[in-house]
């Protein structure tokens, strides 16, 4: 069961071949990821339109050395796997066009795969998990708290309503002088920080349900970081990455909790906590997440960081997931900017209550 994952919906081209059927260790056959940091760097963020040329420049290339490495031809293949969203447009489009001219070149089936589909079924590539799963997806573009019932089967628990955590850590970053992008600079000065020197908000900390804010947060940091002057010392610095890392470590772990109490109560002695995402790769939040694992009874995977990042395998390993279920997509499928897993999110009644 050997499938071709596609994945350029933000600023890494990535391409892989994934073998469904063997055992985890040697699943991943190959996994090649381009980061696009360097073109976006001058710009402190990811620029769109830079974003979607540089896929266009690099995916050929990338699906070739995917397919050599792996040592298989498009005709080994079962099936081919390209994120058709959520994501940046532009970049979505080359993935999703490049997937589908192979499929329909080759007669293979085409899996169009939900870019968080592809983080939140990870730890099943990764780790022997079965359904269900409570997942937390903290990424760049997103922070979620999903029940994960089944290939396709997902209830949101909570989401942010403003920044997702990457983007908080993206944001302090800048604020901090620390460059892009803002996740490892702020957890390589956090290191050395002390924590407890600045108060900063928890926003919605200790608030029923399970959702996220960080722009208040943020907001905090910018006004701690005038008060430290134009040149602030390095162990200022490293206070308020620490400081700041603490404060989103504790809010996630509160609202981990909430959704905890939800899951016992649907899947009562399951007790299993999955983290995906860019975020997942912060070693402070693991160790607080490991804690709170630990005293509500719950297990915990996280697949290694580069599987935690955008990556070519996780969407290649999704598509297996659903060449499995026979979630098989015909050539009319659209890519789309935005699509969210659980289309009927609504508040849960039971997040927060512990059972
Ligand atoms: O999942 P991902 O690669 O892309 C999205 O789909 O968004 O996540 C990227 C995000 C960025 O915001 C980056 O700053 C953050 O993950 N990130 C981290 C760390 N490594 C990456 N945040 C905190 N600590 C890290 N070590
Ligand atoms: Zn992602």
């Amino acid at each position: 069961m050997l499938v071709l994952g596609i994945e350029t919906s933000c600023d890494e081209t990535a391409a892989a071949v994934v073998d469904g059927a063997a055992p985890i260790r040697d699943r991943i056959r190959s996994n090649v990821v381009l980061s696009q940091l360097a073109e976006h760097a001058p710009y402190g963020g990811v620029v769109p339109e830079i974003a979607a040329r540089a896929h266009v420049e690099h995916l050929d290339r990338l699906v070739t050395q995917a397919l050599a490495e792996a040592g298989v031809g498009f005709a080994d293949l079962d099936g081919i796997a390209a994120t058709a969203g959520p994501g940046l447009i532009g970049g979505v489009l080359v993935g999703l066009m490049t997937g589908k001219a192979i499929a329909l070149a080759t007669g293979k089936p085409l899996l169009a795969v939900n870019h968080l589909e592809g983080h939140a079924l990870t730890a099943r590539l990764t780790h022997d998990v079965a359904f269900p799963y409570l997942l937390l997806l903290v990424s760049g573009g997103h922070c979620q708290l999903l029940s994960v019932e089944g290939v396709g089967k997902y209830i949101r628990l909570g989401t942010t309503i403003d920044d997702a955590a990457g983007e908080a850590f993206d944001k302090t970053a800048k604020l901090l002088g620390l460059g892009y992008p803002g996740g490892p600079a702020v957890e390589r000065t956090a290191r050395t920080g002390n924590a407890a020197r600045f108060d900063l908000p928890r926003p919605l900390m200790g608030r029923a349900g399970c959702d996220f804010s960080f722009s208040g947060l943020k907001t905090a940091v910018r006004n701690m970081r005038a008060t430290l002057g134009p040149a602030p010392s390095a162990e200022d610095l490293g206070d308020l990455a620490a400081s700041f890392q603490m404060a989103v470590a504790d809010v996630i772990a509160d609202r981990v909790r909430h959704a905890m109490y939800w899951f016992d109560t649907q899947h009562p002695g399951v007790g299993r906590l999955v983290v995906a995402g860019g975020v997942a790769a912060n070693s402070a939040l693991r160790e607080r997440l490991r804690a709170v694992a630990f005293e509500e009874g719950f297990t915990l995977d996280v697949p290694p960081p580069k599987l935690c990042t955008d990556n070519g395998a996780m969407i290649a390993w999704a598509g297996v997931e659903r060449l499995r279920a026979g979630l098989v997509d015909d050539l009319t499928v659209r890519a789309r900017p935005r699509w969210p897993l659980d289309p009927d999110a609504e508040p849960k009644p039971f997040a927060g209550v512990k059972a």
